[in-house]
């Protein structure tokens, strides 16, 4: 869906008016069921990059939660951070859970950005990194990838030149929107790069985050890396593979000198303590989102090429969705509203952006992908 201009235009949800960037919500089911006047139950959404299904988990709701819930959860969530230790291969001081990835992405430009601080990206990413950035009025500062027929690659020389005048880099890997993944010799090349020129100019190397909220989808992670770069951070969740998005559940890992500053902006207990079973629980048992990766990388390659098929260009994609080339911000936005009409519900780029001229969309089950392959074909009828 589209990034909207008026707070609450595509919501109906009425915000004050903010002097601070703010993140513009995905339009509710609810409101574009009215807006299109569709049952609710037939809207399906291509736009935010969850799972169509969520894990079996009912065990852990129809059991007792220790501590019950008349009490806070336990400050250090001690068995979250087990599980969370063990899946990701590293200590238990070098994970701090957040209420998302999100939350995990403001709390460290709470801790390493303020006022005439810079915080750079490889762009087009995700949105949240300007909108934090901004938020602690730090400037942001957009380096470009590399070209579409370069893969959306990160531009090494660009990036470390920026990184010269900047306290904080935000990477994401695989990168939303584009899908694409950058090789993990080519980011320890980057660290190189940005500990060499730290070390020349005699100044601390940038904090580097690498947000890998799709990083299951590639089956790797930039995790050892901090081993010889110390000031990286990895943001993970459980709300991407993991199929948990209702849950908000992430994490920031990076090792123990480099989260304590994170840490100290958390409050309290941001994470419910249902969330923290339910995300325990996914993250002992693996094999469910294993299951998962794999329906999304057969369904991936179908929808992409029964797409393709019908006159839409993918880009190659490493996460649980594509970006659709059509050439013509007009025939994107035009193909867009057509899936709308019939319920479904793909994401747009502004007019102002690198990719108007696409549409991403979720990798969704067997059966909605199928809703939106015979829409495709209907519109090329
Ligand atoms: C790159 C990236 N990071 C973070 C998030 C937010 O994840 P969470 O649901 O864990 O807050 C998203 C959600 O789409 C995302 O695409």
């Amino acid at each position: 869906m589209s990034e909207s201009p008026e707070p609450g235009a595509t919501t109906g949800v009425a915000r004050p008016p903010l002097q601070l960037p703010t993140y513009v919500w995905e339009p509710t089911t609810d409101f574009l069921a009215a807006r299109y006047g569709l049952p609710r139950e037939s809207i399906v959404r291509f736009d935010v990059n969850t799972s169509p299904l969520a894990p079996d988990l009912r065990d852990v709701l129809v059991g007792a939660f220790d501590p019950p819930l008349c009490e806070y959860p336990p400050s250090d969530y001690a068995p979250l951070v087990a599980a969370a230790a063990d899946a990701y291969g590293v200590a238990t001081d070098e994970i701090l859970p957040t209420a998302g990835a999100d939350e995990a992405l403001d709390l460290t430009a709470r801790a390493y950005l303020r006022e005439g601080l810079v915080g750079v990206g490889a762009v087009p990413t995700y949105a949240m990194y300007r909108i934090v950035t901004e938020q602690r009025g730090a400037s942001f500062v957009s380096v470009p990838r590399l070209s579409r027929d370069e893969g959306f690659a990160l531009d090494l020389p660009v990036l470390a030149e920026a990184a010269r005048t900047a306290q904080l880099i935000w990477l994401c890997e695989p990168n939303n929107p584009t899908g694409s993944a950058e090789p993990p010799a080519r980011i320890a090349e980057l660290l190189s790069m940005l500990a060499t020129g730290a070390a020349d100019d005699g100044r601390e190397a940038p904090i580097v985050v690498v947000d890998e909220a799709y990083a299951e989808f590639v089956g790797r992670s930039v995790l050892p890396l901090r081993s010889f770069y110390p000031r990286l951070v990895v943001i993970r969740t459980l709300s991407k593979a993991h199929a948990l998005a209702g849950a908000r559940v992430g994490f920031a890992i990076a090792r123990a000198e480099t989260l304590g500053p994170i840490l100290a902006y958390r409050a309290p207990a941001s994470v419910g303590t249902v969330s923290a079973a339910l995300a325990t629980a996914a993250l002992r048992r693996p094999e469910l989102a294993a299951a998962n990766v794999a329906r999304v990388a057969s369904e991936r390659w179908r929808l992409a090429q029964a797409l393709e098929g019908l006159g839409w260009s993918p880009y190659p994609s490493q996460a649980n969705f594509v970006l659709f080339r059509f050439g013509d911000p007009a025939v994107a936005a035009a193909t867009a509203e057509a899936l709308l009409r019939v319920g479904l519900v793909p994401r747009t780029f502004g007019a102002d952006h690198p990719l108007a001229d696409c549409l991403r969309l979720t990798v969704r089950s067997v059966e909605e992908n199928d809703r939106l392959i015979s829409a495709a074909r209907e519109m090329s009828a």
